[in-house]
């Protein structure tokens, strides 16, 4: 029998325990032995919880019993969360976690240490829920070069902005909407400024690359100025916009790593992926491009992800799970140097096209009919911060642009 011990009983910690319990044949099957819930740790009491009998506040019980060999992690944070990760790692228990922001912060040195005392540190619920993403990387597509992953990284986003294209509304009442059904935090800032994406896009990237990308210095912007009306003239063009969080391989030390929101063709296998679901797009040398779709967020998901960590260390006693990524740091390209076309949004102007093409080279104009408020634009492909100075020439007759995907 294994003993597993679960720290923090929140959403996904209580569903950890409800898959193992609920699919607990299977599980324990793929395991070849029987998991067992020994001990929770959190700071509350559950009378009444069929669990309440294991729930412990002291976490030192759990460093001390011997029996216990895998922990799972979904206190979230990086203060206690960090702290128990690594006196745990170091007695050589295993530790499964969904928790991004450790992840993305200390996966490098946590990794370390798991590896010197022989047990393993999995994340495979950190990024994209339910879906498989850390385990391809890791060990599906050994014999790729990745180029490039790009994802839809966060639920919340990507459920406003399917929402604001498909019924028109703007960006305020879709999050109002979103946070009264329960869709989207009470404090919104993490998701809709793109926080939560880049944390995950860290994590994928430095997969990619087998070095650290920083998250602190990814550039990162959210989707909060992006408008109903910009979605007008993306109907018209068969475009679409979405939150991504990608990363490019420059070279073995180098990436362009960004998250923000990007037009994109709806022909694209990312632009079909709405509402709150999540999809990773990777590309290899050899493979070329494979997409990894599913749900990002939820108990039983990303509990689900969780547990296929704990099956993996039951499994596999004693060995260390391949990953690769050293504590040494990536070299991220500077955004503003990287090139690409832009769609704009200006109040429309008896100088029309001509101020524009001044301004930006030769692009086109996007007159849609009825409309005479604003007028669309496409630039050409142009260095960002060439773009960036000669858009703030605009004044007040910019109303919005967005970066376009290619
Ligand atoms: N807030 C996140 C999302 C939850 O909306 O995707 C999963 O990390």
């Amino acid at each position: 029998m294994v003993q597993i011990a679960v720290l923090g009983y929140g959403t996904v910690g209580s569903g950890v325990v409800e898959v193992i319990e609920k699919n607990k044949d299977m599980v324990n099957k793929k395991s070849a032995q029987e998991l067992n819930v020994k001990y929770i740790l959190d700071l509350r009491e559950f009378p009444g919880d069929p669990y309440a009998d294991r729930v412990i506040h002291d976490f030192d019980r759990i460093l001390e019993d011997p029996e216990v060999t895998i922990l799972c992690e979904t206190m979230g944070g990086v203060g206690a969360a960090y702290q128990f990760t690594k006196a745990a790692l170091e007695r050589g228990k295993s530790v499964c976690t969904s928790n991004k922001e450790l992840v993305a912060k200390h996966g490098p040195e946590l990794l370390k240490i798991a590896k010197a005392h022989s047990c393993n540190y999995l994340f495979e619920a950190s990024v994209g829920g339910g879906i498989p993403i850390i385990r391809p990387l890791n060990y599906s597509l050994t014999a790729e070069k990745i180029e490039a992953v790009t994802g839809i990284l966060n639920g919340t986003t990507n459920y406003i902005l399917t929402k604001m294209e498909k019924e028109g509304a703007d960006f305020d009442t879709v999050l109002k909407e979103a946070q009264e059904k329960g869709y989207a935090e009470r404090n919104p800032e993490a998701d809709v400024e793109g926080y939560d994406a880049c944390r995950k896009v860290a994590i994928l990237s430095s997969l990619m690359m087998g070095k650290n990308v920083n998250s602190e210095h990814i550039f990162t912007e959210g989707i909060t100025r992006i408008a109903a009306d910009d979605f007008c003239y993306m109907n018209a063009l068969g475009k679409s916009i979405k939150l991504l969080a990608m990363s490019r391989a420059i070279d073995e030390d180098s990436a362009l790593t960004m998250v923000a929101p990007f037009v994109i063709d709806k022909q694209h296998p990312l632009a079909m992926v709405n509402d709150v679901y999540n999809a990773v797009f990777v590309t290899g040398n050899m493979l070329g491009d494979s997409m990894y779709y599913g749900r990002g967020a939820g108990k039983l998901p990303t509990a689900s992800a969780v547990v296929s960590d704990v099956v993996d260390c039951a499994r596999h006693p004693g060995r260390v799970i391949m990953c690769f990524w050293d504590e040494e740091e990536v070299k991220l390209l500077d955004v503003a140097e990287s090139e690409r076309s832009f769609f704009v949004r200006v109040k429309d102007c008896p100088a029309g096209s001509g101020r524009l093409n001044e301004l930006f080279g030769s692009g086109d104009l996007i007159r849609l009919p009825g409309r005479s408020a604003d007028v669309g634009y496409i630039t050409p492909v142009i260095k960002e911060k060439d773009f960036l100075s000669s858009y703030e020439k605009l004044g007040d007759t910019a109303l919005g642009r967005i970066r376009i995907f290619s």
